[in-house]
């Protein structure tokens, strides 16, 4: 199985302008669009319950979110069997889980604490990191508080407007 950590960044590693949860407010059309049509033909999503909690994310059975949280049970009237299910399980523990049920390919969306843990635990096989010609200078990392030692290459780059925001592919390097 192959998984995906997907961002969009700024210049300077910024993944929300100054703290602010809505990405769509800086983020470019192209993005958007390119998000969109990644989210659509993706059967497997994964998030933090932060960023579940921050936007709208309608069930449907062209997908199986997953959102990972220490309190399940907290969310237990919002889960529906096989398109949205909470869980405390570890990012190997969930990788597991899916591999052994034969899918192709895992999603990670974020945020930040949650693509920290994956990428800590080795877990990442790709990062779809579009980069937005800005600098917010304040704003959360896309890794954040781990030392991490990770070399990628890149396998895609692709400038989708005059001012010249890059959606990229690279992939994780093992040693
Ligand atoms: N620019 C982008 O592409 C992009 C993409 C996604 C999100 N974002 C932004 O990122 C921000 C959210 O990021 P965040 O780091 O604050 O939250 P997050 O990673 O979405 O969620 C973190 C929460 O998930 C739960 N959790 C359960 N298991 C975990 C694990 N193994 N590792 C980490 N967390 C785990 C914990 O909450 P509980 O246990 O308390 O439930 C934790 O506080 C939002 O502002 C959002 O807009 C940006």
């Amino acid at each position: 199985m192959k998984t995906i950590l997907i961002f969009v960044s700024t210049l300077d590693g910024k993944v929300t302008k100054w703290g602010e949860p809505n990405v769509r407010l800086w983020s470019s059309h192209q993005d958007q669009d390119y998000y969109k049509k990644v989210w659509s033909v993706s059967k497997l999503i994964v998030m933090g319950s932060k960023t579940f909690n921050t936007d709208k994310f309608s069930p449907s059975s062209d997908h199986q979110i997953i959102v990972m949280t220490s309190q399940p049970e907290k969310y237990k009237s919002l889960a529906i069997p096989g398109q949205i299910e909470f869980t405390n399980e570890t990012p190997i523990e969930l990788t597991t889980r899916f591999i052994n049920k034969g899918h192709q390919q895992m999603l990670v969306i974020g945020g930040t604490h949650v693509a920290t843990s994956f990428l800590k635990a080795q877990l990442i096989d790709e990062i779809w990191l579009t980069i937005e010609p800005k600098i917010f200078g304040v704003g959360d990392n896309f890794a954040t508080g781990a030392k991490l030692d990770i070399d990628l290459r890149q396998i895609q780059s692709e400038k989708v407007n005059d001012q010249g925001t890059l959606i990229t592919k690279y992939a994780v390097l093992r040693h």
